[in-house]
C-alpha cells in the first residue's frame, strides 16, 4: 500500500481541503504504517506557479501548510512529508511525461476550462500542463491509492492513462514501469461547497472570506460564518431524497455528517423537522469543538521556522530516494543515455 497525495500551499486551508483531503491523508497514513506500507503527502508548491503569486507569500504559505498538516495529524514518523521544490524528480519525469500525455487529453480538463476561462492566450505553459506534473507526482512513487477530493477525480484519470500509454509504448508486457493509481474519494465530504453558493465549490480562491470557514478561524468567526450562511426558509426534511435540489441545505447536512462521523440519514433523523434555527448553533459548535484542537496545534507549531524546515528537509531526503528507481527506470525505458 503506498499513499500519495498533494496539496497546493496557496492561500489558507479550508473546511474543504480538510474534510475532503487531508482526514484521509491521517486516516490512510496509519492504516499504511500498520500495514507496513507507506505514505507520501507533499506541498504541491511546484503546481502553485502555474497561477500568478507572491514569491514571499509563497515561502510563508507552505511553512504554514506544514504546520497545519502537522496539526491535523499528519506524521512526520509515518508519512514523508515534503515540498516538490526540494524533491527534483517531479519536474524531471514530468517532462519525460510530457511526451507521452497529449494535447487532446489536456484540453478536455475542466480544471484548466475553469482556471482559463476565455483567455486561454494569456494563461502560463505551466497550468496547461499542470496534470502532467500531477501525474508524476504520484507514478513517481508507484501510488496505489491516491486520498483527494472529488474536483481530482479526473486529473487522477488522467494520470492512469499517461501511465497506461507509457507502459505500452515503451516497456515490455510483462514489465510495466507505473502502477496505475487508485483515487480515494470519501464518500461523503468529497465536495464541499460554498456557505455563500450552495453550487460552488469551498475554494481558496473565493474572494469572499465568508464563502469559506478556514482550519484557522476562531471560533467567533466560525459561528458567524455559519450563523450569516446561505439557506433556504424551509425545516430541515426528514429524509436524505427530499434534500434533493436544496443545495445549500443539503452542504450543511453535510458538513455536519462527515465532522461527526454520521450518516445524512442520521442527521436528518437527529434534526429534521427542526429549522436552520436550531442547526446552524449546532453545527457551529461541532465545528469549534473539531478546529480549536488544531488550531491550538498550528499556532505552538507555526512560528518555529526551523523545525518546519528540518521536517521537509527530511521528507525530501526520503522522497529523493524512494523516487530514484522509477525516474531511472523512465529514462532507462526512453532510450535517454545518463
Ligand atoms: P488543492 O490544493 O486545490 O486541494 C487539496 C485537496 O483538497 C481537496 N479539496 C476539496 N475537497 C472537498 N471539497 C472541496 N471544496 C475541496 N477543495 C479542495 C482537493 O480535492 C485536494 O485533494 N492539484 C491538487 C494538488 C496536487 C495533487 C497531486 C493531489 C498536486 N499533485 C497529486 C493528489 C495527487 C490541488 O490543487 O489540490
Amino acid at each position: 500500500m503506498r499513499v500519495v497525495s498533494g496539496i497546493q500551499p496557496t492561500g489558507k486551508p479550508h473546511l474543504g481541503n480538510y474534510l475532503g483531503a487531508i482526514v484521509n491523508y491521517v486516516k490512510l497514513q496509519d492504516e499504511a504504517h500498520a500495514a507496513g506500507g507507506e505514505c507520501f503527502i507533499f506541498l504541491a508548491d511546484l503546481h502553485a506557479i502555474s497561477q500568478p503569486h507572491d514569491p514571499a507569500e509563497l515561502t510563508q504559505n507552505t511553512r504554514e501548510m506544514v504546520a497545519t498538516l502537522v496539526a491535523c495529524g499528519v506524521d512526520p514518523a509515518k508519512t514523508v512529508l515534503f515540498n516538490q521544490a526540494q524533491v527534483p524528480a517531479h519536474a524531471e519525469l514530468q517532462w519525460l511525461l510530457t511526451g507521452t500525455a497529449r494535447m487532446g487529453w489536456l484540453n478536455r480538463m475542466t480544471q484548466w476550462k475553469d482556471k482559463a476561462g476565455k483567455n486561454r492566450e494569456g494563461q502560463s505553459v505551466a497550468l496547461f500542463a499542470y496534470p502532467v506534473l500531477q501525474a508524476a507526482d504520484v507514478l513517481l512513487y508507484q501510488a496505489t491509492r491516491v486520498p483527494v477530493g472529488e474536483d481530482q477525480k479526473q486529473h487522477l484519470e488522467l494520470a492512469r492513462d499517461i501511465a497506461q500509454k507509457f507502459n505500452n509504448d515503451f516497456c515490455a508486457e510483462d514489465a510495466p514501469l507505473f502502477t496505475l493509481p487508485e483515487p480515494y474519494i470519501p464518500p461523503t465530504a468529497a465536495r464541499i461547497m460554498s456557505l455563500r453558493d450552495g453550487t460552488a465549490k469551498m475554494s481558496k480562491s473565493d474572494p469572499s472570506d465568508m464563502s469559506r470557514i478556514n482550519l484557522t478561524d476562531d471560533a467567533d468567526t466560525i459561528m458567524k460564518k455559519i450563523k450569516k450562511a446561505k439557506t433556504d426558509p424551509e425545516p430541515l426534511p426528514d429524509t436524505e431524497k427530499e434534500l434533493e435540489g436544496r443545495a445549500e441545505a443539503q452542504n450543511l447536512v453535510g458538513i455536519y455528517g462527515a465532522l461527526a462521523g454520521r450518516s445524512v440519514a442520521d442527521v436528518l433523523g437527529q434534526f429534521g423537522g427542526q429549522g436552520f434555527g436550531a442547526f446552524k448553533p449546532a453545527l457551529g459548535e461541532l465545528l469549534v469543538d473539531t478546529l480549536a484542537p488544531i488550531n491550538a496545534r498550528f499556532r505552538e507549531l507555526k512560528d518555529d521556522q526551523e523545525a518546519l524546515d528540518a521536517i521537509l528537509a527530511r521528507g525530501a531526503s526520503q522522497a529523493r530516494e524512494a523516487g530514484s528507481a522509477t525516474l531511472s527506470g523512465a529514462y532507462r525505458a526512453l532510450g535517454l543515455v545518463r
